[in-house]
């Protein structure tokens, strides 16, 4: 029933993202010279309503879909964004419900609102503790404070294990992993390092900004000793390491110099209800006309085995230094 791509990976994960709007302005998401206020993002009308998610979704779990994250822009700016966690939680056969949010509209009862909902966990950004810096690569002068608390909230009302993702950039933030990491030793908040990618077309990505994953580890390695843990489930992309003292353990996301697509087994739905199979891909396929047009759950899930089976993407693997950097999507658009 599972449909399997040309490379004989199955479809496993669905990334959703409900809005292409966020309040930060990530330097290497959404820089502000694209994202001003020119920029036109999505109408209301042209969204996906909750209910052509949650049909969508059920129809994706038919074919084998196991885990859903919630993703954006930022999750947590669509309204009564719990009432689509209800709507998905109640799908059944799925195993696990997450949501990758930067924290700064989760507050305790907004939390709660979402465990409540059918939540299992939660997946926060954090770039630096270190409000300089963090305000820098925001770049809408948001405070770190805020965002320690969202973590807190999430560890109260039992959201976890909560991950702290942390995106390294090169002359950024990278004088500040081992501030992170020792903040969450012992607490049972995972971190993770991401590599910085090049996604989309707007962030001006060079090589040169990326901290290797071996760097990382060797970083982290010299404060505390650090064993590789084995993956949690097929296709995982975070690496494990876990400290040797048992003070928990650490993720690393080496996308540009491990790429993992051989086994990538994402799918990603657009706000707008587009289907992408890949991170870097230019197109995708646009379900919401399939919605909209009266097309039978059978029929979509025909379309959505047909897509699947044709794909070939694995970005990660051929990128070069010269790859033309065509038209890609942006980060903002499918949630990473
Ligand atoms: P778990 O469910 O906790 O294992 O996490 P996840 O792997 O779904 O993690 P998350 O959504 O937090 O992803 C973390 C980051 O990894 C994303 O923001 C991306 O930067 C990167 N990432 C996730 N999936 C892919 C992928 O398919 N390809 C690439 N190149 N990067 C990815
Ligand atoms: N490279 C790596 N990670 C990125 N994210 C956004 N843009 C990039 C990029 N260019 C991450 C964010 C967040 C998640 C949604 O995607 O930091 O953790
Ligand atoms: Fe917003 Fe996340 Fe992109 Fe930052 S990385 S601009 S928080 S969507
Ligand atoms: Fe999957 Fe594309 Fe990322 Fe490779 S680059 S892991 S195929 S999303």
């Amino acid at each position: 029933m599972t449909p399997k791509d040309t490379l004989g990976r199955p479809m496993r994960d669905l990334r959703i993202s409900v809005t292409d709007r966020c309040n930060f302005r990530c330097v290497y998401c959404m820089p502000k010279e694209v994202f001003g206020r020119d920029f036109r993002f999505l109408d209301r009308g042209e969204i996906l309503s909750f209910e052509e998610i949650a049909r969508l979704a059920a129809i994706f779990v038919r074919l084998g879909i196991e885990k859903i994250r919630i993703t954006g822009g930022e999750p947590l700016i669509r309204r009564d964004i719990e009432e689509l966690v209800a709507q998905l939680a109640r799908v059944p056969g799925l195993n696990d419900l997450t949501l990758t949010t930067n924290g700064s509209l989760l507050t305790r009862a907004k939390a709660q609102a979402l465990r409540d909902a059918g939540l299992r966990r939660i997946t926060i950004s954090l770039d630096s503790l270190d409000d300089e810096v963090f305000r820098r690569m925001n770049d809408v002068k948001f405070p770190v404070s805020v965002v320690l608390d969202a973590i807190e909230c999430a560890i109260a009302v039992g959201l976890t294990p909560v991950k702290v993702d942390t995106v390294v950039r090169r002359g950024m933030n990278e004088k500040g992993i081992v501030d992170l990491a020792a903040r969450f030793r012992g607490t049972g908040v995972i971190p993770r390092f991401i590599e910085y990618m090049d996604v989309g077309n707007s962030n001006g990505w060079k090589m040169d900004d990326v901290v290797p994953a071996r760097e990382v580890i060797a970083t982290l390695g010299t404060q505390w000793p650090i064993v590789p843990v084995d993956a949690n489930y097929y296709g995982e992309v975070a690496e494990r390491w876990r400290y040797e003292d048992g003070a928990g353990e650490v993720g690393i996301i080496s996308s540009v110099t491990r790429p993992f697509c051989s086994a990538c087994t994402r799918a990603r739905l657009s706000a707008e209800g587009k289907l992408y199979a890949c991170l870097f891909a230019s197109q995708g396929e646009d379900l919401r006309a399939l919605l909209r047009g009266g097309a039978s759950d059978e029929a979509i899930a025909a379309r959505l085995g047909t897509v699947w089976q044709a794909r070939d993407d694995r970005y990660s693997e051929i990128r070069t230094s010269n790859t033309p950097s065509g038209a890609k999507v942006e980060m903002s658009h499918i949630g990473g």
